[in-house]
């Protein structure tokens, strides 16, 4: 099995908090150099230093995802500074509450311009590049066990990560000639900035009850399936919706 990452380069988004920063650090740890692309420029310089602190190599690039003519520049800026992406982690994301008779359009296109059409024109992008290289890729798309089963007062939420599963086994199917492959994750629940409001409510505390350990899952729990996935460990596996949810949707 081999999970190092030496020579790659791995472009993260939403990287300045929760998941995503931990990828960041996890691949870095593996031997990557990484992008790290986010939106707040003080957090994106305290977790390149963190990086540095770890040993290794990395770039700092602002990118608001929702904004696609920007992506282009970004992966421009990263490349310039780390050479070409060979890993993409789609991880930027986000949610708003409320139950579907309040949903507005603008807390619908919020949603889907960050959880679904973000990740699309990231994917493209880096394909494109990947393609032009010639070495194959990974693209590892975060998604949710949201994806299957129904998140009461978020359904938003639940079909924009449903749309990025289907994605990740379109694009798949389409990149695998390339030697890209293209999975996702799909986590059960971690407490992060997401959610942290949530959990910490009488409603939230008792839903943690509700799951077969009584726990949520932690970060570092997704660290294993990562490596795996963006590694040349996960030659064959692509197309794959991974679960990873500590069995809380048993
Ligand atoms: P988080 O809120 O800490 O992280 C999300 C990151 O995405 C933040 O850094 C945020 O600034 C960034 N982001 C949001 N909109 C952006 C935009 N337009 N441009 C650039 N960056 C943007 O939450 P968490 O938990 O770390 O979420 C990461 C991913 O994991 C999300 O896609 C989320 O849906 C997914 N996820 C999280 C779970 C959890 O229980 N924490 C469970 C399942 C999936």
């Amino acid at each position: 099995m081999n999970y190092d990452l030496k020579g790659r380069t791995a472009f993260v988004t939403g990287a300045t908090s929760g998941l995503g920063r931990r990828f960041a650090r996890v691949l870095a740890q593996a031997g990557a150099d990484i992008a790290i692309a986010g939106r707040r420029a003080e957090r994106l310089a305290t977790v390149k230093s963190e990086i540095e602190a770890l040993g290794g190599k990395c770039a700092a690039v602002p990118l608001d995802v929702t904004d696609i003519g920007a992506i282009s520049h970004a992966f421009d800026t990263a490349e310039g500074a780390l050479g070409p992406i060979g890993i993409l982690v789609n991880n930027a994301g986000m949610s708003r509450e409320g139950l579907a008779v309040t949903v507005t359009p603008g807390d619908f296109d919020a949603v889907m311009g960050t959880n679904l059409r973000a990740p699309f024109f990231l994917a493209t992008e880096a394909a494109r590049r990947m393609i032009a290289q010639g070495k194959g890729g990974r693209i590892v798309n975060i998604a949710s066990i949201a994806a299957f089963r129904v998140l009461p007062g978020v359904s938003t939420y639940c079909i924009s990560k449903a749309g990025l599963a289907m994605m990740t086994q379109s694009l798949a199917r389409e990149w695998a000639r390339y030697e890209i492959n293209v999975n996702a994750i799909c986590p059960g629940f971690i407490e992060t900035e997401i959610n942290r409001d949530w959990f910490q409510t009488e409603a939230g505390q008792k839903q943690i009850r509700s799951f077969p350990r009584r726990r949520l899952a932690q970060e570092s729990d997704l660290d294993g399936l990562l490596l795996l996935l963006a590694s040349d460990a996960s030659r064959a596996i692509t197309g794959s919706l991974m679960t990873v949810d500590d069995a809380q949707s048993l």
